[in-house]
């Protein structure tokens, strides 16, 4: 099975979220099941081609894609995700590439990912390599079913290729004013009868859901959320006409990167048979913040982007009452919306002792704040998977989640009777909610032995990527099979 895997994000060369930490585990999960996976990318500035061992690709001299009507050159970076066989492509265009960031506002920005498209289809031509399936993620990738079918059906090289588009976030769909399905190169009546076209922009995500043979979103629930008014950010009428192609598979983590028991990054490691590194990990996080240590006060913690995305507006009315009425500790790592950054830097200076709070993204901090939490908050008004509470799982971290998406399907809520649940969730998203299961969560905490059981059923749950890529493998032969009749 030969899959061209096309991506904005790849760990380690280039990340903002879990977009970045699937495709650089994916493919590796695949290529052990015997795929031949070639990673498509842009080389954005912030990428260190030497430090990752990639060299200049000089049997791709002189290659030009068209975009916006005129022939853009590029040139290709050639390198392999870490310890694996997976091939990675640099796609280097330094006017497009070099903004100091990955996503911009910029008018160009569908031409950036028109060119990261168009060239993942030029090297795979150069090579002549026919790929069985293309896989393509996201907005900045969504277009290449429709290209597929559109603007190389005349290559015979892709005459048996299918198309799969995954879906990590419904609420990013890629809309561009009209004038850039010319920009695209495809035909303007595509756009007039609809097809292309979404609230009168050109939609690439739309588009890309109209074409592609089969569709993936990164949980079950999610899969099925997104049909819905509520959660499909308009697109749930396309996703109903596709729901025979539509699946959800739930993402995994790479062990080898979110492991408590070989983790560079913190202070002790530790493990599900031996959970005593933990302390010394709480203490390094807290004392890192610059907030006394005191191991029976609750640490939570956050790691997140800043966006309305994540729910932190259901934690701004009850910080306050919450700090008052319990002995608990905050640790909040995340940038974004200026809002935010400025909610959680008052509640730095409003609680000196209890809150710590930085400001930016800082991946060795990410896994500390995993290892020394009690408590991990994710308050997601929606999460299509969602990776920290499976981290917070594995790391013995507690997560309290609203019960939604990837999170409705990780985190089971703690019940008394039982004894079981591996963590706290909220049905309804409100701030109230949120507050009532803090506090439940808060009630429990001073059950040792409840508390130790319930780490222990979060640690030895398998998250690992092996099931998924299995199921990911089985729909690409469901495509290839759709595409060649069989
Ligand atoms: P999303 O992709 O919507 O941001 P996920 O939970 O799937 O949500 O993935 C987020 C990923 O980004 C995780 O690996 C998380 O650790 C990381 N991350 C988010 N914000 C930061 C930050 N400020 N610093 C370091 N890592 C971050
Ligand atoms: C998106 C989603 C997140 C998911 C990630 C990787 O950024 O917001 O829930 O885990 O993609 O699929």
């Amino acid at each position: 099975m030969n899959v061209c895997f096309v991506t904005s994000e790849c760990v380690p060369f280039a990340k903002t979220g879990g977009l970045a930490d699937v495709s650089g585990a994916l493919p590796v999960a695949l290529a052990e099941l015997g795929c031949k996976v070639k990673v498509f990318l842009p080389l954005f500035d912030s990428i260190h081609v030497l430090k990752y061992g990639f060299v200049h690709a000089t049997d791709l001299r002189d290659c030009h894609a068209v975009v916006g009507g005129r022939p853009v050159p590029f040139s290709v970076w050639y390198g392999k995700l870490p310890g694996s066989d997976v091939e990675v492509y640099l796609v280097d265009q330094p006017h497009y590439y070099h903004r100091g960031r990955l996503y911009t506002n910029d008018s160009d920005e569908d031409e950036r990912f028109l060119l990261l498209q168009h060239a993942a289809f030029q090297v795979m031509q150069r090579y002549a390599w026919a790929p069985d399936v293309i896989h393509a993620n996201d907005w900045q990738a969504a277009l290449m079913p429709v290209f597929l079918r559109q603007t190389y059906q005349w290559d015979g090289l892709f005459r048996s290729t299918a198309s799969f588009l995954s879906i990590h976030n419904i609420g990013y769909q890629g809309l561009f004013g009209p004038h850039s399905v010319s920009k695209a190169g495809l035909p303007a009546d595509l756009f007039h009868r609809g097809i292309l076209e979404h609230g009168g922009a050109f939609s690439f995500l739309k588009s890309g859901l109209l074409y592609a043979d089969t569709i993936a979103t990164v949980s079950e629930t999610y899969a099925h959320e997104i049909q819905s008014p509520a959660h499909g950010a308009g697109l749930d009428g396309v996703l109903r006409l596709r729901g025979s192609d539509l699946f959800g598979i739930r993402n995994g983590i790479d062990t080898a990167v979110w492991n408590p028991s070989t983790d560079p990054h913190i202070a002790a490691n530790f493990s599900a048979a031996d959970l005593s590194g933990k302390a010394a990990c709480k203490k390094d996080l807290v004392e890192a913040f610059g907030l006394p240590y005191d191991p029976d006060v609750p640490v939570f913690g956050i790691v997140s982007r800043f966006t309305g995305q994540k729910g932190f507006d259901l934690l701004q009315p009850i910080l306050g009452p919450l700090m008052h009425q319990h002995r608990l500790q905050l640790v909040v790592l995340g940038s974004g919306d200026r809002s935010l950054e400025d909610f959680f830097e008052w509640a730095k200076h409003a609680f000196p002792e209890r809150v710590g709070t930085y400001i930016g993204y800082n991946d060795a901090l990410a896994h500390r704040i995993e290892a020394g939490s009690d408590l991990f908050l994710m308050p997601s008004h929606y999460e299509p998977c969602g990776l920290n509470q499976m981290y917070s799982l594995a790391y013995g971290t507690i997560p309290v989640v609203h019960r939604t998406g990837g999170l409705a399907d990780t985190v089971h809520d703690w019940h008394e009777m039982g004894g079981h649940g591996n963590g706290f969730s909220f049905h309804d998203g409100t701030a109230h909610a949120l507050y009532t299961t803090i506090q439940r969560a808060l009630a429990l905490w001073p059950n040792r032995e409840a508390w130790r059981a319930m780490q222990l059923r979060g640690m030895t749950a398998d998250f690992s990527w092996e099931g998924s890529a299995e199921k990911y493998l089985d729909l690409y032969w469901r495509s290839v099979h759709t595409v060649r009749g069989a």
